[in-house]
């Protein structure tokens, strides 16, 4: 294809074809009987495929020779020598792709893009929508559940992970074309209403719960946590409480009393229930708002309350479950292992149960074909267990649908302790943002040309961002340490740094007075020619094979560490070559480059749930 031609996105990625025309080379090494290749391992073997490690030897590289040559017999280069003879010729190859040279160490057989089908692909890239993205070839159904606070106790910094992580995954699968449900599995049917419903009845103040009623419950709440839990050693410290403790001998098992009326329908605490319950999630949607954060569905764990007594009695019924010292509970590893509880003693249900009747309850609704579950490490066993079950269970759709655990780490305070404010409580999520802003406000201080609103709207989306891309970078299955001043700067993978790369990127086509609109229309040919222009565009092209590596792993820091890369590309390219005052074509040419960075960066960031400003 060459740059005039129509717009569309080209056949799959680079790797995507490189990967084809390994899969044949590798097909005809096994016909020809030099190696023999399983159909199975295919995929494994040209998963070894990848970016080159270093541009010097080439854009991308193969690796598979040294794995394959043991079994073959042969010397790990001498396998790579007949792998890459295969390459050549295979279809569609020479097209894309310059003649692969001799391998290279113990067998990287490396291959370079041929300058003509890179010019041709980022031109088109530039015409396209999607900026050269491909659509996945078989869409699937994806939910994801993910945030799920258990509402009516304030939002803390401990939601930041699931929220942020769970949001960005569903913006990167539905824009690689797979059908995503998301659905906010809120806790609102847990013990802290049983809480706040006793304690409303003793300390409840109707004037400042019309006042503030999140700040009214939040009160409530944080008040009966700390009776119901006191230690003899936290009585001692606190004469006020002790006091309360005193008039209030019962708390802990009379709060239980009040969840299981709640859960036994009793009529008084299902009204306050419904009273309560706007107000909790008023205060969590004023957050999403504010996070830039999205659901489909809102059901919560109250939804699925009329469905468990039949879930229980249906896993009896097959078998699955039996009684244990008056218990229901799924055995699933032997009677030693810990079962799965879906009823205690009590006849109250449990978290477990609520999942599997959700799982239900998705898979008639929704036909998915993964499930996704953005949730904490520490749920693992939890997790484990579910899917083990509901395999079991032999529902309807269960063969066909992934269930994954998407776990994360936690967050630490520079102590390596989870992060806590200096009187040890948990830190509030809304304060978090609060302060993420007030520190990026800081920082746009001697920005004397911006208006304060405007000034403040940049705050807001520069400290929020920082806050949403410091745990995006993160691997993140393991811990991290927050800290504002790390993620506020404007060096370093952060989202300070990628915002003002943006900026910068409008800067020049700004100070050249360019015609975005016009620029796009006239669709130029693309020439990357120098080595530093040739490296930004090949980045750029990179885009549609990194997000099928974060859907691979669910790991939204593969992103981040490309965007970084990106920006890095950008820099050299801009740090070395003439733009405006190139003479043309190349002028136009690196505009055009110049302005589909921008694109790409920003599309990137928001598939990130992170926004951009003009300037900074
Ligand atoms: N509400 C739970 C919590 O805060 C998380 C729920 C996750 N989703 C689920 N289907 N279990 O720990």
């Amino acid at each position: 294809m060459t740059a005039g031609d129509a717009p569309g996105p080209p056949a799959g990625t680079f790797r995507d074809r490189l990967r084809a025309a390994f899969a044949h080379a590798l097909r005809t090494l096994a016909a020809d009987g030099v190696c023999a290749v399983a159909e199975a391992d295919l995929p494994g073997l040209v998963d070894q495929v990848r970016e080159a490690a270093d541009a010097k030897f080439g854009d991308y590289s193969g690796t598979m020779a040294m794995g394959l040559a043991k079994a073959a017999g042969k010397k790990p280069r001498d396998l790579a020598v007949e792998i890459a003879k295969r390459l050549a010729v295979a279809p569609g190859y020479a097209d894309t792709f310059a003649p692969p040279g001799d391998p290279v160490g113990p067998g990287f057989i490396n291959v370079r893009i041929r300058d003509e089908a890179l010019a041709a692909a980022v031109s088109a890239a530039f015409r396209d929508e999607r900026l050269g993205v491909p659509r996945v070839a078989d869409p699937e159904t994806i939910v994801v559940d993910f945030s799920s606070p258990n509402v009516a106790k304030p939002m803390h910094v401990g939601h930041i992970r699931s929220t942020v992580i769970g949001d960005a995954l569903a913006r990167i699968l539905g824009f690689r074309g797979h059908r995503v449900v998301t659905d906010n599995h809120l806790g609102d049917w847990g013990t802290q209403f049983g809480m706040i419903i006793w304690g409303w009845r003793r300390f409840g103040d109707e004037a400042a719960f019309a006042a503030d009623p999140t700040a009214e419950l939040g009160r409530i709440y944080r008040l009966v946590r700390r009776l119901a839990d006191a230690t003899p050693e936290a009585l001692a410290a606190d004469p006020e409480l002790a006091a309360l403790a005193e008039q209030h001998p019962g708390a802990a098992r009379e709060v239980l009393l009040e969840t299981a009326k709640l859960h036994e329908g009793d009529a008084e605490n299902r009204s306050l229930w419904e009273r309560f319950m706007p107000a909790c999630l008023a205060d969590i949607e004023k957050l999403y708002r504010r996070l830039d954060v999205r659901f489909d569905h809102w059901l919560g764990e109250s939804f699925f309350q009329p469905f468990l007594g039949g879930v229980v009695d249906d896993l009896l019924g097959r078998g699955l479950a039996r009684e244990s010292r008056g218990a229901i509970g799924v055995f699933l590893g032997g009677d030693d292992a810990p079962p799965f509880l879906v009823r205690k003693a009590d006849g109250a249900f449990l978290y477990a149960t609520t999942d599997l009747a959700t799982i239900r309850w998705r898979l008639e609704h929704w036909r998915p074909d993964r499930i996704l579950y953005v949730v904490d490490h520490r749920q693992g066993q939890h997790f484990e267990q579910l899917f083990e079950t509901a395999k079991r269970w032999g529902l309807p759709g269960i063969d066909r649908v992934q269930l994954v655990h998407v776990a994360f780490g936690t967050v630490l305070g520079d102590d390596g302790k989870p992060f806590k404010t200096r009187a040890g409580d948990t830190v509030g999520l809304e304060s978090l943002l609060d302060e993420g802003v007030q520190r990026a406000l800081a920082l746009t201080a001697g920005d004397e040309g911006l208006e304060a609103s405007e000034r403040q709207r940049v705050a807001e989306t520069v400290g929020i961002g920082a806050i949403k891309y410091a745990d995006l970078c993160q691997n993140r299955t393991t811990d991290y340490v927050f800290s504002y001043d790390k993620m506020l700067e404007l060096k370093g993978n952060t989202a300070a740094y990628m915002q003002y790369a943006v900026a910068r990127v409008e800067g020049v086509l700004d100070k050249g007075g360019i015609d975005r609109e016009a620029l796009r229309r006239s669709a130029p040919a693309i020439q990357p020619a120098d080595p530093k222009e040739r490296a930004l565009a090949l980045e750029i092209l990179r885009f549609g094979e990194v997000l099928e590596d974060v859907e691979t792993d669910y790991r939204p820091n593969l992103l981040t560490a490309w965007l970084f890369d990106l920006a890095g590309c950008y820099s050299g390219f801009y740090d070395s070559l003439p733009i405006l005052k190139a003479p043309e074509p190349e002028r136009t040419s690196r505009l055009a480059l110049c302005d589909l960075t921008g694109r790409v960066l920003r599309k990137g960031l928001e598939l990130l749930g992170i926004g951009t400003v003009r300037s900074m």
